[in-house]
């Protein structure tokens, strides 16, 4: 049996690359993916080999721009927000490593794929759709649900019967669980388990406090092309490297930190706190192009779809006709949303102070309050309120 395991190098998944040798005498192939966690990579392949994994079975993929340009960048063309504040920075990743994992399955002619999420929570449940939508028949083993090693303190007595290196912070509890790549970092557990207390400022990695920000505020542009972030102040950027940047100016500045009660799949709530410094930015931004170069009504139903896009994402139905269904609407709606959007970074906020289109929709001639040169009859306003009004007079009439 063989079996390609979603592997980062980590305690966890060092374990259970062992425990998949040898409790279910399985060959272990390793996938370890390059998302911008931010992480070296190259330790995850001497921990491999040193664990006996043949060398043209290991793995080690930079899926950066992919990751952008063909999960991050058309989720923001739907301006997708779970429960109108999670920019999903966890689960949109889940569907890529899933997809790749099963394309090297299908390379190596592994008949089984692994992955280290637990069994509480909503990974678990993204990375078996993944594979099951695009591998019907794979057979798939989650380590935690199936094995005996229910504490810490027995992973951590595995981990040393088979010489896995455990680091001295790991040998106490580890202080939470956490996730990164180039759209964001999430913790949760411990430290932040009582939703009263407020998370300590040693738990944020890649944003500095607001209060330490910068006084001076710093304008950027950014610049649209089919609802795609296409450039920096100008500079032309691939997605990856874009969003990238809008990190960088997002750290410095202290923006997109978010303190999160959330409802799991699952069932349960859970408290997590996220920092999506660059996402937050480019959010907003699309947001602004979107105020000049999308209809009304386009963009109504955009934000009624924006909801259960989000939920789709977030339960794990990146392969499925409905979320598809959506985005080929979503895509249809971002042909003209084009052009350049100016905003202000200052103490964790974002304000957008300017934004132009050559295929704006905003007419000054129409809204100005000097003379429009009839432009607009304010007449025509009489008739179109009289009519709207109708039926409140006729239930004001009987009721009131
Ligand atoms: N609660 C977030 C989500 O469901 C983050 C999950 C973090 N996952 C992790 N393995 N640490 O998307
Ligand atoms: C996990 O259960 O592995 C992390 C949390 C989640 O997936 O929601």
């Amino acid at each position: 049996k063989r079996v390609v395991l979603a592997y980062s190098g980590g305690l966890d998944t060092s374990v259970i690359l062992k425990w998949l040798q040898t409790e279910y005498n399985c060959e272990v192939v390793t996938f370890t993916a390059d998302l911008g966690q931010g992480e070296e990579l190259e330790p995850a392949r001497r921990k491999a080999e040193m664990a006996g994994v043949k060398p043209e079975h290991i793995f080690i993929d930079d899926l950066r721009e992919e990751f952008v340009k063909d999960y991050v960048f058309p989720m923001m063309r739907a301006n997708a927000l779970y429960e109108g504040l999670y920019l999903l920075g966890t689960s949109i990743a889940r569907p890529l490593i899933a997809k790749r994992q099963i394309e090297i399955a299908k390379l190596v002619n592994a008949d089984a794929v692994s992955h280290g999420a637990t069994g509480k929570g909503n990974d678990q449940v993204r990375f078996e759709l993944g594979y099951y939508a695009l591998a019907p028949d794979i057979k798939v083993i989650a380590p935690w649900r199936e094995w005996d090693l229910t504490s810490r303190t027995k992973l951590i007595e595995f981990a040393e019967a088979h010489q896995i290196p455990v680091s001295k912070d790991k040998r106490g509890e580890a202080p939470f669980s956490t996730d990164a790549n180039l759209l964001h970092t999430s913790s949760e557990g411990k430290v932040l388990e009582d939703p009263w207390d407020e998370v300590p400022d040693y738990v944020y990695s890649r944003t500095v406090n607001p209060e330490d920000a910068p006084d001076q505020p710093e304008t950027i542009t950014i610049d649209f092309e089919r609802g795609d972030g296409v450039a920096l102040n100008g500079q032309a950027m691939s997605p990856a490297t874009l969003l990238a940047a809008l990190n960088e100016l997002g750290r410095k500045h202290g923006i997109g930190r978010l303190d999160l009660v959330e409802n799991r799949f699952v069932g349960m709530k859970s408290r997590g706190m996220y920092e999506t410094p660059g996402g937050t930015i480019y959010h907003l931004a699309h947001r602004g192009i979107e105020q000049i170069t999308l209809d009304r009504g386009a963009a109504h139903l955009k934000d009624e779809l924006a909801p259960r896009y989000a939920e789709l994402v977030y339960n794990g139905f990146w392969f499925s006709p409905e979320r598809e269904m959506l985005q080929a609407a979503v895509d249809y709606s971002q042909e003209k949303v084009a052009g350049t959007v100016r905003l202000k970074l200052y103490k964790g906020n974002v304000i957008i102070t300017g934004r132009k289109s050559p295929h704006s929709l905003y007419s000054e001639k129409v809204v100005t309050f000097e003379d429009d040169q009839g432009a607009y009859d304010q007449r025509d306003a009489a008739g179109f309120i009289k009519l709207n009004a109708l039926r409140l007079r006729l239930l004001g009439r009987r009721d009131r």
